[in-house]
Parts: structure tokens; sequence; C-alpha cells
């Protein structure tokens, strides 16, 4: 079996994945979100120093479900990029040490095939090829994977995530960290037509490109100005006005910039047939409907992963290790590093 390590930002765990059946043995995860809350986002180094004290909590678990040896793990593998360097090291150096002292191979994964991977959990087949929207709290990204190794971004963010821009309205509303869900959970309490009408992203480009920013201080420009009309900003039903409608013009602008993707590809007579939508805001229900709408619309069939396993987890990443096992793809403990940014080296624009 894959002992498999994540640690790229706030969610501290670890996972145990059998080699040939793909089928996830052990999982287990620490998450910091409470602590990051009353910031509005995640500190990195309280999330360093709580990995330090997580990850070893987690291996203990791991060592007594395996009933106190580690003889039947063959590799270990680590999230190397994108992410924290802070905490991305933190479980770097777990990977190392494991490696060095069971004399196992060493595995670095990149976190965002690892949320592609999220998918293909307790399934040894893949179902390339796939595009993907992959939507995270650092990524906004539509993705061509034509295998496990061949993956390239066609579209991105020029600004804020997806993500990224819930946790900053949720700060501005001073709602707490992450922002996605409660955003989401008081965009549901608001009708339909109640909905803050902001405008959509990008709305006259012809591009693919992605644009958070712009809404976001739509956002807040809004709030200010109620609050200058004396409005009661912290009362539920303003709150869940201005969730819903931005919630409302986030999605709109994903959707409509995949609709636009699967145009171009019909055009160029190679149809999408496989998509997915992956990270920890594919978890939003609102969006997986609106996109299993499109993707009916266009005779695409949809792939979604397990709503536990769309935000961070080593799970995912034990799942994408198996491909580098499998092609004997190892790291040197030597020289394997963290990197913050990868995507350029990783993935083929
Ligand atoms: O993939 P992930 O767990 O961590 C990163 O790799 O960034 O994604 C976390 C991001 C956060 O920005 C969080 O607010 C967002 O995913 N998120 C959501 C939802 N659940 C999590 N965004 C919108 N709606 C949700 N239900
Ligand atoms: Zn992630």
């Amino acid at each position: 079996m894959i002992l498999s390590i994540e640690s790229s930002c706030d969610d501290s765990s670890i996972a145990l994945t059998e080699i040939k059946t793909a089928k996830l043995l052990f999982h287990s995860k620490i998450s910091q979100e409470s602590i990051h809350s009353p910031y509005g986002g995640v500190v990195p180094e309280i999330a360093s120093r709580l990995h330090a004290e997580a990850l070893p909590q987690i291996l203990t678990k791991a060592k007594s479900f395996l009933g106190g040896s580690f003889k039947n793990i063959k590799a270990v593998a680590v999230t190397t990029q994108p992410g924290l360097n802070i905490t991305l090291i933190e479980g770097l150096m777990m990977a190392k040490a494991l490696s060095f002292f069971l004399k196992i191979p060493l595995i670095s994964v990149n976190h965002l095939k690892g949320h592609i991977y999220s998918l293909f959990i307790n399934h040894p087949k893949t179902s390339f090829p796939l595009s993907v929207l992959l939507v995270s709290g650092g990524h906004t990204l539509i993705i061509e994977a034509k295998n496990a190794s061949e993956m390239s971004i066609v579209a991105k963010s020029m600004d804020d995530s997806f993500g990224e821009s819930f946790d900053k309205v949720a700060k501005m509303l001073s709602l707490g960290y992450p922002g996605g869900p409660i955003v989401e959970k008081y965009a549901s309490l608001c009708p339909k037509n109640l909905a803050f009408p902001f405008p959509l992203p990008l709305k006259h480009s012809p591009d693919l490109a992605f644009s958070f920013s712009g809404l976001k201080n739509a956002v807040r420009l809004s709030i200010l100005q109620a609050q200058e009309q004396g409005e009661d900003v912290t009362q539920e039903s303003f709150i869940a006005k201005i969730c819903a409608g931005f919630q409302q013009s986030a999605c709109e602008h994903l959707i409509k910039n995949v609709s636009k993707y699967f145009q171009k590809k019909q055009k160029q007579n190679n149809p999408v047939e496989n998509f997915c939508i992956v990270g920890g805001a594919s978890a939003n229900l609102y969006l997986r409907d609106k996109i299993l709408s499109l993707c009916d619309s266009f005779k695409c069939n949809l792939l979604l992963a397990p709503l536990e396993f769309c935000s961070d987890n080593a799970a995912m990443i034990g799942r994408a290790a198996l491909e580098k096992y499998y092609q004997k793809n190892f790291a040197d403990i030597f020289t394997l590093q963290a990197f913050p940014k990868s995507e350029e080296n990783e993935f083929q624009p």
C-alpha cells in the first residue's frame, strides 16, 4: 500500500491506498478551519505549526490501524506543489523521513492533479481524456487532461480564484472562514427574485479567462452603500440577499465560460465527452446543479467526486500517486523540494 500525506494549506491529512485495487484503506484529516476563522483566511505561520502537531498524531493513528507496523507500506507520497511553502515543507519532511527510515520510494504529487484524482478514489480505472473545471481556494482553471501525465491549462483566472472570492465576501460580512459553505448556506435562505443583482464578470468577453475581483468589489460597494443608507448589514435577510446575488453571478460566470469552451470544442470537431468539476468549491450544490444542466444540454458526461473528497485530503494524493508508482516515477529524497507555485512546471499551457 501507499501512505500519502497532504499539508498544502490548512488540512493535515494522511491516507493509505491499496496498490492493486486503488481501495482507500485508511483516511484521516485534521482541519484547522476553526483556528483560522477569526482571521478570515489562512495564516501560514499558524498553519505550519499546526501541521507539525497534527501530522504526527495522524501518523500514530495510521500506525495503530496497521497493527503497529509499517512493513506493508511500499511507497510514501506527498503533496509538493502548489501550496503554502511553509506548510508543504511539514508534509515533505515527514515523507522524506519515512522514505529514509523505511527504505521505500518517495513520490511527489501535484495538488491540482490530486484534485483530479479525487474522482477515482476507490476506482482502479480512470476516465481520460477528461476536461476539468478546477475550483479551489487558490485556483480557477479549465484543464484538458489527455492522460495521467499530459495535462494542459486552457483557461485560468486573471485575479482572484472562485473559492477565494467566496472567502473574501464572507470576510466582508464577518461570517468567518472558509467562506464557501457559509455563503452557500446564506444564499439558500434567499428567495430567487430577491437576490442582489450583481453584474456578470467579463460579460462581453469572447475569451475563456475568468475574473472575480470586479464582482468582489461590487459586493464591497453594495455593503458600504447599504451601511451609508442606514441599513442593518448584519441582518440575516440582508446577508442572504448579498450571498445569493454574489453566488449567482460567480457561478453564472463559470457556466458561461465552460459553455464557450464546449462550443469551441464542438467547432473543432472534438466535442467534450467527459467533463468534471473538482476542488474544494466543487462541493457547491448550486454550481453542481448548473453544471449538470449544461452538460446535459451538450450531451456530455459529468463526473463528480464524493462531497467528502472535494476539499483537501490525502486520499486523492494517494490515488494520484498510484500512477507514478506504476511508472516507477520516484523522487530523490536529497533534492525534492516544495514549490509554492507550480502549475507552469507541471502543466503545459
Ligand atoms: O481545494 P480546497 O479545499 O483548498 C485549496 O486547494 O485551495 O478549496 C478550498 C476553497 C475555499 O476557498 C472554500 O471557501 C471553497 O473552496 N469552498 C467553497 C465551498 N466549499 C468550499 N466555495 C463555494 N461553495 C462551497 N460550498
Ligand atoms: Zn485543494
